[in-house]
């Protein structure tokens, strides 16, 4: 048997988050939002969580699991190698019911970095080209999914409660690189800010968690550079 430890939290009756424990048969092809469900349906229906796709597709299923964010259907058990998992939300956001927890302040930065193409000039009559090449600038950032894993992880984040954070930032880099996207100037503006990429310490927590191998750190750096260019311009 696999001991659950997750923790929970009802606004309506807990003063504060408690840890309860749950027995779930050994099957390590089972990922552990799979688990989550067994518990939910089997033993106690009153176990809230968040997911969609179940594919690692949507972002909804991060939370904290053995000690770091993951995708809780990304997860399989047998990965983690433990004989007890323990499940909590994603740290330093506000609960809303035991592993859900509220991203509107992390949508609200993602908004801030105006997230879609700009581009001023006369329109095509079709779409706008992009060759192979200059995509690949930008294919590491497009697979960002909007879980909230980084922005969790980030200690930074954490501290300046309106830093951008590391999903809102690589997503600004996303359309900067974007060779379509003709409002560089505007977009070095928005996150060249007292709570900008210059909160950003360069730890990497958010690098190391990401579910889709994006290095944040890195579109950070490249808007660090960008920015300079336009002060000294
Ligand atoms: S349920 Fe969609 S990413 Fe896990």
């Amino acid at each position: 048997m696999i001991t659950f430890k997750i923790e929970r939290f009802d606004p309506d009756v807990d003063r504060e988050p408690r840890f309860q424990t749950y027995s779930v048969a050994d099957n390590k092809e089972m990922s552990v939002l799979e688990a989550l469900f067994y518990i939910l349906e089997n033993l106690d229906g009153s176990l809230s969580f968040r997911y969609s796709c179940r594919g690692a597709v949507c972002g909804s299923c991060a939370m904290h699991i053995n000690g770091r964010n993951r995708l809780a259907c990304q997860t399989l058990i047998k990965t983690l190698n433990s004989k007890t998992i323990t499940v909590s939300p994603l740290p330093h956001q506000k609960i809303i019911k035991d592993l859900v927890v509220d991203m509107d302040n992390f949508f609200e930065k993602y908004e801030k970095i105006k997230p879609y193409l700009i581009n001023h000039s006369v329109e095509p009559e079709k779409e706008r080209l992009q060759s192979i090449k200059e995509r690949e600038k930008i294919d590491e950032m497009v697979n960002c999914i909007l879980c909230g894993a980084c922005y969790s992880a980030c200690t930074m984040s954490a501290l300046d409660g309106k830093f951008l954070g590391p999903a809102a930032l690589t997503k600004a880099y996303r359309f900067y690189a974007d060779s379509r996207d003709t409002a560089k100037k505007e977009r070095a503006e928005i996150v060249d800010s007292e709570h900008g990429i210059f909160r950003c310490h360069t730890l990497f927590n958010c690098s190391e968690v990401c579910p889709k191998k994006i290095v944040p750190t890195y579109s950070i750096q490249k808007l660090k550079g960008a920015v300079a260019k336009k002060r000294l311009s």
